[in-house]
């Protein structure tokens, strides 16, 4: 496998070593232009120098004065025009030249072998220790004709340079290669840290520490996965939360409808009204059941929202006093009183489902309010939005429990609920239905003296 280790490793390395070919091309096409006839015409003047001097002084040993010249880092040939040659200085590496040379050169031309060497594009054509890389000029030694071959001895010359450069170059490449195996790890250590990190949430394992403590790129990369695996946690937990309550909530309506089925089957002499009695309570467990459904089903097309709102303009005052003369049995049953202030007041939004909206708040305050309390609703308009305040003398909500209320399957009196088809779904039906609408829900409640619901909802 290729990991992401290697594979910067040896794109750095494959840029580095591309870079350097690129550079050292440039740098011969530099030499070729500019630096080789700097280069010849330096080479010349100093072969022309030699050349003067022995013209100014023609008693000295010419042999001596070359081997001199040799020792100060040049390589020298020395021919006569029939063919007597010897050499000086620096050994040369390919000693033959074409005898034409030699004869235009004791002629009298000068040679410009440096300038004119043909080897191809590379700088290394500096270092080609050949004689015809050389510039020849003529001198008459006794009389006879002779040419003088002359190049730099580039081992002398350039010998501790060249040992230098090449150190500097192999000690850049390893400090380079070195390098980017430490940075490339600094940069890999983390995406592996979280890519361990997404197989243990795969396997369900959310608590997860990264310590990553960057601030570039990876670390924000880092910080969002810690959320989201935060996120998935709560997710998670939310959801075993939600199949043990959906269960529990199937579970024990099931076990009474069975249990008094059995009774009726197996129990002899049952009076009619004992029958009548478990047949009601089979047919009440039965309603709850399907009222859950009903409710799971619209909290799931809610939690979609897909759920596009159908929004029409309606009377928001018709349609409380509609689900309050639709309750109303529930609440003439428990004598309680409604004051109601009821203006009419037209708004933008999804009849049916702010039907419900009302409905479960008023269904509410009845279920949770004793016989001869009152119940009032109020409806008024401040700029655009309107406000609803349904409000009770019941028993209210213990401050420990208000904060919860608003959670699935959340009842805060359990006892009580027990007695009634109750899931603890409905305000958070209630509350996804009013943030829809862009709304908002508050309550204010006092244990023991009752509750207020505020909605507020945008007119349009
Ligand atoms: N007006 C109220 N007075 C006192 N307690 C209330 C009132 N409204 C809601 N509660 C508390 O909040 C809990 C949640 O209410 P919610 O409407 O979500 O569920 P529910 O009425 O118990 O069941 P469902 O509406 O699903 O049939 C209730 O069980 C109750 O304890
Ligand atoms: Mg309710």
């Amino acid at each position: 496998m290729k990991t992401l280790y290697s594979r910067i490793v040896i794109t750095t390395i494959c840029i580095m070593v591309l870079s350097s070919l690129i550079a050292f091309i440039l740098s011969n096409v530099y030499y070729q232009f500019n630096l080789k006839p700097y280069n010849d015409q330096k080479i010349t003047a100093m072969a022309y120098d030699i050349q003067e001097f022995y013209k100014q002084n023609p008693d000295i040993d010419v042999e001596n004065y070359l081997v001199h010249i040799g020792k100060l880092g040049y390589q020298i040939y020395l021919v006569s025009e029939d063919g007597q040659g010897a050499f000086y200085g620096g050994e040369f590496r390919k000693k033959e030249i074409a005898p034409g040379i030699v004869q235009q050169v004791t002629h009298g031309e000068t040679y410009h072998g440096v300038l004119n060497f043909s080897s191809n594009l590379f700088i290394t054509g500096f270092f080609d220790n050949d004689l015809k890389n050389s510039i020849g000029v003529p001198i008459v030694i006794d009389g006879v004709n002779h040419a003088l071959f002359l190049r730099p001895d580039v081992t002398v010359q350039f010998g501790e340079m060249r040992i230098f450069f090449s150190l500097i170059l192999i000690i850049s490449i390893l400090l380079s290669i070195f390098h980017v195996g430490i940075i490339t790890n600094y940069i890999v250590e983390p995406i592996v840290r979280l890519t361990d990190a997404t197989k243990q949430i795969s396997q369900g394992k959310y608590d997860l520490k990264l310590n990553v403590k960057r601030r570039d790129e990876i670390g924000q990369l880092a910080d969002h996965f810690s959320h989201m695996a935060k996120g998935l946690e709560q997710l998670e937990q939310m959801r075993q939360e939600f199949v043990s309550n959906v269960s529990h909530e199937i579970q024990s309506p099931l076990a009474s409808i069975q249990g008094f089925s059995q009774t009726l089957q197996t129990s002899e002499g049952l009076s009619s009204e004992q029958r009548q009695h478990y047949l009601s309570i089979i047919e009440d467990e039965s309603r709850r059941m399907s009222q859950l459904s009903k409710q799971l089903l619209m909290l799931a097309s809610l939690d979609k929202e897909e759920h596009i709102l159908e929004k029409t303009t309606f009377d928001l005052s018709a349609q409380i006093k509609q689900v309050l003369s639709v309750t109303e049995w529930s609440w003439r049953s428990k004598d309680l009183a409604i004051d109601m202030e009821l203006p009419s007041l037209f708004i933008y939004g999804d009849q049916q489902m702010l039907h419900q909206v009302w409905m479960n708040l008023i269904t509410n305050a009845v279920k949770f309010t004793d016989a001869g309390g009152t119940i009032s609703v109020r409806v008024s308009r401040h700029d655009d939005i309107c406000k609803v305040e349904i409000s009770d003398t019941g028993m209210g909500i213990s401050k420990s429990d208000l904060p919860h209320i608003f959670n699935r399957f959340y009842k805060a009196d359990s006892s009580r609920n027990r007695k009634e088809t109750s899931t603890g779904l409905g305000l958070s039906i209630v509350k996804k239905i009013v943030d829809l609408h862009q709304g908002h829900i508050e309550v204010k409640s006092e244990p023991g003296k009752g509750t207020t619901f505020f909605v507020t909802l945008p007119i349009i």
